[in-house]
């Protein structure tokens, strides 16, 4: 009996994998969409790829109208994608506006070489005859492999960019192009799929004319890029709000240099007498963009305070430019701390409904830096209630309490939001997010509900603290007496 059964199992388990593997279904066979005009503009100025692409879709079948549009990839650089957001253009010429679709992961036709697909759902579907001009962006991180892997002091920093020529897509498309820009003109070598022709800083593909779908053709880019390669491995952002007047934010940072490995010996004697020359792909500060009204900033790492910051500020915004206590080559790493307080006025406001709300900038102040794993934290106001977080992208989201129970007697050092004078815990709003990117640094909110009551109770502690300090030294000063007796 027990053989059978087991097959049985076997067999459902066959038919219902069979079946999850099946592609979802669409409603318009991809032979109806064609893409009249590809336009794709790599960036490769920075160690942040960024796609631009310009596509003119037109629906040429009989079938029902276009719902969606399907963006295709290689399997190995959805892996790197950090963010892909499309809109659609509206209007004609002067008057031209964009706005934005959704866009998500989809299932996509059978497709060769596990091509994955985005799906991007239009706000008007597509009918037949008609076409629309999408826009897409899409940033890639980690997408740079230098080589050679070692370089020395005295070398520049070289790395691959890996593509297709020909844009990956499910239609047909009718004509297309792609620039790439490189930083600078130092390109060593790249693939040649006629017509190529490199010019200054850019590199031209095509136009290519009728490629059918799933038309791939690899090239390979070989450039110098001495960009600060900086990746934060990761990030940790406290942000604790106190409603007795500021936002105090605790910044703690792993930072790597994720370009070519440094070798041999670091001479910072060469490295000062000649910067134009030596450890050009090195880097020695980086700015980190702060709010305007920026107040007790602090930077510091495990040997102590680093004094060597600037803060330049104005009413728009404040710039902290730090500086590591040597400069940093590929491979190396540096973990610091950044602080700083600001009025809570600016971030902190009420809705329509009663709850108050922190109005903050995700992502990383760092300019032009890759995160890894992000994690914000923010620490509301004790006794605060339900609440929850709205963030424009998918973020992990949870919450954490603290108690301290009586806060003197705890091991404040082991808590992450530690507070001398917390009474029944903070709620603390826990927001993860991997692969981020300067494109992130949107503002999100946290709402909560919050009873001022609770803002007696700090106040209460500390006298009743007080108070028992008191007693205590009563009651210790009377038996002391009554032992000398
Ligand atoms: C699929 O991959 C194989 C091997 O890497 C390659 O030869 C072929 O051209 C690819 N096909 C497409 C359609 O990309
Ligand atoms: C570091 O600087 C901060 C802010 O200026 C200050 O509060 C702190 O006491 C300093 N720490 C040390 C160890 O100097
Ligand atoms: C949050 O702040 C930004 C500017 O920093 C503003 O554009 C946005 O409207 C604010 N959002 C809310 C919900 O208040």
């Amino acid at each position: 009996m027990e053989a059978p059964a087991g097959l049985r199992l076997a067999l459902v388990f066959a038919v219902l994998v069979h079946f999850s593997l099946l592609p979802t279904s669409h409603s318009l066979s991809s032979q109806d969409l064609q893409i009249v005009s590809a336009e794709r503009r790599i960036d490769l100025t920075s160690h942040i790829t960024r796609v631009y692409l310009t596509l003119k879709v037109e629906n040429t079948g009989t079938s029902p109208p276009a719902s969606e549009i399907l963006l295709a990839f290689p399997p190995t650089e959805v892996d790197h994608i950090a963010l892909l957001k499309a809109a659609v253009a509206v209007g004609k010429k002067k008057k031209k506006s964009y706005l934005p679709l959704d866009v998500k992961p989809s299932e996509g036709p059978e497709a060769p070489n596990e091509t994955k697909f985005f799906s991007v759902l239009l706000l008007n579907p597509l009918s037949v005859g008609e076409s629309l001009t999408l826009e897409v962006l899409y940033v890639l991180t980690h997408s740079l492999e230098p080589f050679p892997l070692e370089i020395s002091q005295s070398e520049p920093q070289l790395v691959y960019y890996h593509d297709s020529a020909i844009l990956l897509s499910p239609y047909h498309i009718k004509q297309q192009i792609t620039v790439i820009k490189t930083p600078s003109t130092k390109v060593e070598s790249f693939s040649r799929v006629e017509p190529t022709d490199h010019a200054g800083t850019e590199l031209k593909y095509g136009p290519y004319e009728d490629r059918s779908p799933y038309s791939f053709s690899p090239i390979i880019v070989h450039f110098e890029n001495n960009n600060p390669f900086a990746v934060v491995e990761e990030l940790v952002r406290e942000v604790e709000i106190s409603h007795w007047g500021s936002l105090q934010i605790t910044e703690h940072y792993k930072l790597v240099h994720a370009g070519a490995q440094h070798k041999g010996v670091f001479s910072r004697v060469e490295y000062q007498s000649r910067p134009s020359l030596s450890g050009v792909s090195s880097f020695k500060n980086l700015i980190a963009r702060l709010p305007p009204r920026v107040h007790s900033v602090y930077y510091r790492d495990e040997i102590g305070n680093i004094s060597s910051s600037h803060l330049r500020k104005d009413s728009r915004k404040s710039e902290l430019e730090i500086e590591p206590r040597y400069p940093l080559f590929g491979g190396w790493k540096a973990t610091f701390v950044i602080g700083y307080g600001l009025p809570l006025q600016d971030f902190l406001f009420e809705s329509s409904d009663g709850r108050r709300y922190l109005n903050f900038t995700f992502g990383c102040p760092l300019a032009e830096t890759v995160v890894d794993k992000l994690t914000i934290k923010v620490v509301l106001p004790e006794g605060s209630k339900n609440p929850f977080a709205i963030v424009p992208f998918p973020v992990e989201q949870s919450l954490e309490v603290s108690y301290y129970g009586i806060p003197l007697l705890s091991s404040a050092e082991t808590l992450t939001s530690y507070s001398y004078l917390d009474v029944v815990g903070r709620t603390v709003v826990v927001l993860e997010k991997k692969n981020v990117v300067p494109e992130h640094n949107s503002p999100f909110q946290v709402y909560y509900n919050f009873n001022p009551i609770f803002m007696l109770a700090e106040p209460l502690m500390l006298a009743s603290v007080f108070f028992f300090l008191f007693v205590a030294c009563v009651a210790y000063l009377h038996i002391d007496l009554s032992i000398r007796k």
